[in-house]
């Protein structure tokens, strides 16, 4: 417990705020000797005295010494607010380590960033991990869900700890190598992403249900525990029925009722939907779960709209209550399923930008446990990709395109695997009945719709797509290609309307 006189610590942990501390805890109670070191000597010395007896502490008070105390290669977590304070880290840490040692960003840090700074420390011969890591101050205690990226060489010494730490689910850990330098910090970012569209797609089947069908809280919280134990089986499910029945103390009524409507957010959902923009991938599911946290947060137009704006009540009339609320339940699963497509969408299409082989089956795994999107339907979706039937690349998918706003990837929609067309299929008749009496009903229902939407224009085997293409060579001369011929094409809209070859 105290200062040790030679190195002895396996893994150092700096920044101990709860995660921080939390992870440390987690460390040490299984079996590391872990370092542990803070800004503020005071939250190390908080740490040893409140937990002390978890396992085997290591504390510092200089960063000096903290890194002194590891062993080598040296192996530090660091774990504080993204941006400038990890910075500001890695510039006291670098000078005190030698080659070979290992630098971890446990942080939510923009996949650039770790990109950047995996570079500038290779080149003074550190292994820098950025790495995602899920599960909030109870998963960092208990057993999260890890992502890192980084050398494979660092994973050599660094993967046997984590997966150790992480959590579990069927005896496979929770933990990956996901690929090199930002990888891991991308992946967690799409995690991000997708809990956001989780929970705006959960938050809309409650809404559905309180304000369309008028059932209290209490009763509504039942009804997710009811799901719960179905293909919906989620964390965020789960949690959501913790939350409606939870009781206000001062009011004496539910505490959803008490919470003011306007929903934060730290920027990880945005950051996802900026990547898909730029790399066209449509993530429309998170991008709706963004935009209505924007627009719940904008108050003054709300409170001018309310009342001014004509529509209706938002009260659904149904003659059979069970009846609707599956239809909602089938909407809510239908509409996560395309979510999920999507995120691993974006995956694909990231780890080909940036030259990563990412194993999406083995993403889903380890979202499978430790994490906030943590979901029974993983499992499926990891045997989607180790089937041989399930959805694999496709080759020749990209299109060379009349100009280079073409987009595409190779990847081939998880919603194409056997168990998941099955699954909307069967959901798909619910799910466009919910929404069409959402919309009647003036619901918004963005985050379903989208899911819909985008399900139709996938199965469309001709878009509307080739008219905005018209429209684009009418008035910029982009060109277009044709169904019957290679090539570019350009019709002289402001001569004679013939066409030439572009
Ligand atoms: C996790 C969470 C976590 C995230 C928070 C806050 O995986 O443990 O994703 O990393 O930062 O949930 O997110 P917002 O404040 O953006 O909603």
């Amino acid at each position: 417990m105290t200062q040790a006189s030679t190195p002895q610590a396996q893994i150092g942990v700096t920044g101990l705020a709860v995660m921080g501390a939390n992870l440390a805890r987690n460390l040490a109670r299984n079996g590391f000797v872990t370092a542990v070191h803070n800004r503020s000597y005071a939250k190390t010395e908080h740490l040893i005295a409140e937990h002390g007896t978890d396992g085997s502490f290591v504390p510092s008070e200089s960063a000096r010494d903290f890194v002194d105390s590891l062993q080598s290669p040296r192996t530090i977590i660091i774990m504080v607010k993204a941006g400038g304070p990890t910075d500001a880290v890695i510039d006291e840490l670098t000078p005190l380590l030698a080659e070979g040692d290992i630098l971890i960003d446990g942080g939510n840090a923009l996949f650039t960033d770790t990109i950047r700074r995996e570079k500038a420390l290779r080149d003074k011969g550190i292994h820098f991990v950025g790495c995602g890591i899920s599960g909030g101050e109870e998963g960092a205690l208990n057993g999260p869900s890890i992502m890192p990226g980084g050398s494979v060489e660092s994973y050599a010494t660094l993967g046997p700890i984590l997966e150790k730490i992480s959590a579990h689910v069927d005896g496979d850990p929770c933990c990956t190598h996901i690929g090199t330098d930002g990888a891991g910090h991308f992946v967690k970012m799409v995690h991000n992403g997708i809990e956001y569209a989780d929970m705006q797609l959960i938050a809309e089947a409650y809404d559905l249900l309180r304000r369309g069908l008028k059932l209290e809280p209490a009763r509504i919280a039942e009804i997710f525990r009811d799901w719960n134990d179905g293909e919906l089986d989620s964390y965020l499910i789960e949690i959501t029925a913790e939350v409606l029945s939870q009781t206000d103390a001062r009011t004496g009524g539910p505490l959803v009722d008490v919470i003011v409507d306007a929903a934060g957010m730290k920027g990880t959902g945005t950051w996802t939907v900026q990547n898909a923009l730029d790399l066209a991938i449509p993530v429309s599911g998170i991008a709706e779960a963004v935009f209505a946290r924007g627009l719940s947060s904008q108050a003054a137009q709300r409170a001018a709209a309310v009342g001014n704006l004509p529509g209706p009540d938002g009260v659904i009339e149904t003659d059979d209550v069970d009846d609707f609320v599956e239809d909602v339940r089938q909407a809510l699963y239908a509409s996560k399923i395309v979510a999920y497509a999507q995120g691993l969408d974006l995956i694909a299409a990231g780890a080909q930008q940036y030259g990563w082989q990412i194993d999406l089956g083995a993403v889903a795994r380890i979202w499978r446990g430790g994490c906030i999107i943590r979901a029974a339907f993983l499992n499926r979706i990891t045997e989607a990709y180790a089937a041989d039937s399930g959805p694999e690349p496709v080759a020749g998918a990209d299109q060379d395109g009349a100009d280079a706003a073409d987009g595409g990837t190779s990847h081939q929609s998880l919603l194409l695997a056997p168990y998941f067309t099955e699954a909307i299929g069967k959901a798909q008749e619910s799910w466009r009945f919910a929404i069409a009496q959402a919309t009647f009903a003036g619901v918004p229902v963005p985050g379903f719709s989208a899911a819909l939407a985008y399900y139709d224009g996938l199965r469309s085997a001709r878009l509307p797509a080739a008219l905005i293409q018209g429209q684009r060579d009418f008035f910029g001369a982009h060109t277009y290609r044709r169904t019957d011929a290679e090539g570019a094409f350009h019709t002289l809209w402001s001569g004679d309307r013939s066409e030439i070859e572009a």
